[in-house]
Parts: structure tokens; C-alpha cells; sequence
């Protein structure tokens, strides 16, 4: 017998910057000419049927004109696009138009395009460069950021993708101006996730400020867009890919990401995590580590910001309950929570950031909801 060893240790430094601005398209193409990937020439600008003609249209005219080849690619909007049938399609058009390893991926758009375009992205020819321009506030507050790039399946929400960091992120505050109500709304739950988890003095910002971003208030939108970034990016670097701390970014979504899929996404996102955080609220007070008065304010912040809190009547409670068991926290079977700790903190168990919870305690709690 002979054996050999395949050395490979790597260091790798995945380092990369956001900018928080207004109309940073000509920022993005500066930067491109600067190398940001690789002075490839070659663009698939990723983009849905909304953000497309708003923004990806435009910003593929400005990278022809600038010098680069771009090629649009564009999917039909929507959380049911997140399959890996649309990054099929969207890989074979790529190849038919010449795409091959010389080249980089541009995503604008929203959660569903950035979290579809990075996968795609990190398998493309085993791997190619991208670039996320983020044009919801659920993308700004969330999905644009920290490299968990996935598809759903009929199963549950992003159980198929990859850590992959993108090579720079953009988030424009302009194109929020654009955004329909409910996609605002969706955005904030993610914003008030990382206050309840993180930041207590933000969320007596959002208090006091959140209907602002209704209106477009730049002063407003601009520390939100800049407080997401901060309390997201300092969990990312501590443990990219989610061995402890990135659980508790997890906040809502063991109850949220279920009841999206049992909604078949008649919920946006954003919607389904606030349900989904007053449910883990409420399995905090019952563990004593939330008073109800605290849950009253997470309630009405979450209600300020146009997101009801109760589970709709379409849902099917006994099928949410199964749907539980699909969540990437379970472990031997047992169904995992992140809890509060009060406003402004995540409770600690030892060295983990999830307990484990007995079905029937959070059966009670999910049948005793609006
Ligand atoms: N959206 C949760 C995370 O990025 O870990």
C-alpha cells in the first residue's frame, strides 16, 4: 500500500468592503476599473423582473459604456424563484452566451437575487467573483451581507447553498425610494431582529424613529442601513460560518422561516420573521428571561412598522409545528431556539447561543398566538 498527503492548508482572507450611499453606480463602476474582479471584462448582471428596469438595465448601459461586456439575466421576481430550476436556466443562458471562467457576476437586487446570484456565483466554472448591489432594505438590513448564499426547496427556505463572499457590497439608499410599503416592512423585521438581539439603545431609535423611513427621511435611513451593517458584520467576522455565535443571528427565524414555507410565501419574508420573533419572545418569558413588558414593546414596534404579528388564519398550526423540524438548529432531533435576554441581548447557554426546547413548550406557545 502507498499513501500520500495532499497538503492543502490555506490562508484566506475574504475581507471586503460596503458602501452605504446614494446612486453608487458610478462608485460601483469605478471600482470595477479598478480591479475589484480581477479586471475581468466579462459582467452577468443578475436581476429579477422588478429591479431590472428600475436599476439593472441602467447599470449594465453604464458597464458597456465604461468598457466591460455585460449581459443581462433576468428571472421572474419572487421568493419562488429562489429554486435551483431558475439557477439552472440562468447557468445555461450564461453558458450559451459565451460565459465561461473569465468572468464576474453582478447582483442587483434584492435578498432573493443576491442569495440566488452569489450561490450561482460560487459554481459557476467551480467559482467566479461576485459583487452585490442591494436595492431592498431587507437585502441592506440582511441578505447582501455575510456570504450565506442558497436556494429554497419545496422542503424549507435555503437549505442548498454556500458560504461565498461577495467581492464588495453596495447598498443604495436611493433606490429604497422605489420600494413598495410591504417590502419596506418586510426589511424592517430584520432591523428590529438585530436591535432586539444586539443594540438596545437602537431599538429606542427604531422606537421613536421607524415611520421616518416610511417617508424616505435620509438621516434616518441612513443609520439604519449603517446600524444593520455594524451589528451584522461584527457577528459575521466572529464566526462566518455559523459554528456558535452566527446562531443568534438566527433570532425569529426558527418559528419565521417555517411559517414562510407553510405559507407557500404568501408572507414575504420579513413578515414571516416577525411572527416569528413574537413567538420566540414569548417562549422567552415563559423561560423567565423576558418580562411581558418587554414583549408589549417588541409587539408595537413591530406593528409601527406595518408587520402583524399574528399567525394568519390560512396557516395550519399542526403543519407549522412539523415545519419546525426542517429549521439547520435542530440537533438529535431536538428542536433549538435562540432567546432573548430582555431588549438589546441574546441569552447565553455555556458556550452556545441555542437551547434546546421541548415540542410541547413551544407547541403551547404557538397554539396560544393570535
Ligand atoms: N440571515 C442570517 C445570517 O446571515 O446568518
Amino acid at each position: 500500500m502507498k499513501s500520500f498527503n495532499v497538503t492543502l492548508k490555506k490562508v484566506v482572507d475574504d475581507s471586503y468592503d460596503i458602501d452605504i450611499g446614494y446612486g453608487l453606480e458610478n462608485r460601483l463602476i469605478s471600482d470595477l476599473k479598478s480591479g475589484l474582479c480581477k479586471g475581468y471584462k466579462k459582467a452577468a448582471v443578475i436581476s429579477d423582473s422588478i429591479v431590472a428596469p428600475l436599476y439593472a438595465e441602467r447599470i449594465s448601459q453604464k458597464l458597456s459604456e465604461n468598457g466591460f461586456m455585460p449581459e443581462l439575466f433576468v428571472f421572474p421576481e419572487g421568493e419562488k424563484s429562489k429554486v435551483r430550476k431558475t439557477k439552472e436556466i440562468l447557468e445555461d443562458n450564461m453558458l450559451e452566451h459565451g460565459f465561461r471562467r473569465d468572468c464576474f457576476v453582478l447582483a442587483v437586487g434584492g435578498g432573493v437575487v443576491t442569495d440566488l446570484a452569489g450561490f450561482l456565483a460560487g459554481t459557476f466554472g467551480r467559482g467566479v467573483p461576485f459583487v452585490n448591489y442591494a436595492t431592498t432594505l431587507l437585502a441592506a438590513a440582511d441578505a447582501s451581507v455575510g456570504g450565506k448564499t442558497a436556494v429554497d426547496t419545496p422542503l424549507a427556505t435555503n437549505l442548498i447553498g454556500l458560504f461565498n463572499q461577495p467581492q464588495k457590497v453596495y447598498i443604495d439608499l436611493d433606490t429604497w425610494k422605489t420600494l413598495p410599503k410591504r417590502q419596506i416592512s418586510s426589511g424592517l423585521a430584520e432591523t428590529v431582529k438585530h436591535a432586539m438581539m444586539a443594540d438596545k439603545e437602537f431599538f429606542e431609535y427604531l422606537e421613536n424613529n421607524v415611520l421616518r423611513v416610511f417617508e424616505s427621511d435620509s438621516s434616518v435611513c441612513e443609520h439604519i442601513a449603517e446600524k444593520n451593517c455594524e451589528i451584522k458584520y461584527s457577528v459575521v467576522m466572529k464566526d462566518e460560518r455559523e459554528a456558535s455565535l452566527r446562531e443568534i443571528l438566527n433570532l425569529g427565524h426558527t418559528v419565521g422561516r417555517a411559517i414562510e414555507t407553510v405559507s407557500e410565501y404568501r408572507l414575504l419574508h420579513g413578515e414571516a420573521v416577525a411572527i416569528g420573533l413574537l413567538a420566540e419572545c414569548e417562549l422567552s418569558v415563559s423561560m423567565g428571561f423576558m418580562t411581558k413588558d418587554e414583549v408589549q414593546r417588541v409587539k408595537s414596534l413591530l406593528h409601527k412598522c406595518g408587520l402583524s404579528t399574528d399567525i394568519p388564519e390560512y396557516i395550519d398550526r399542526k403543519q407549522l409545528m412539523e415545519k419546525l423540524y426542517t429549521d439547520k438548529k435542530v440537533r438529535d432531533g431536538k428542536l433549538r431556539f435562540v432567546l432573548q435576554d430582555g431588549l438589546g441581548k441574546v441569552k447565553q447557554f455555556g458556550d452556545a447561543w441555542a437551547v434546546a426546547i421541548d415540542k410541547s413548550e413551544i407547541e403551547k406557545i404557538i397554539l396560544n398566538m393570535k
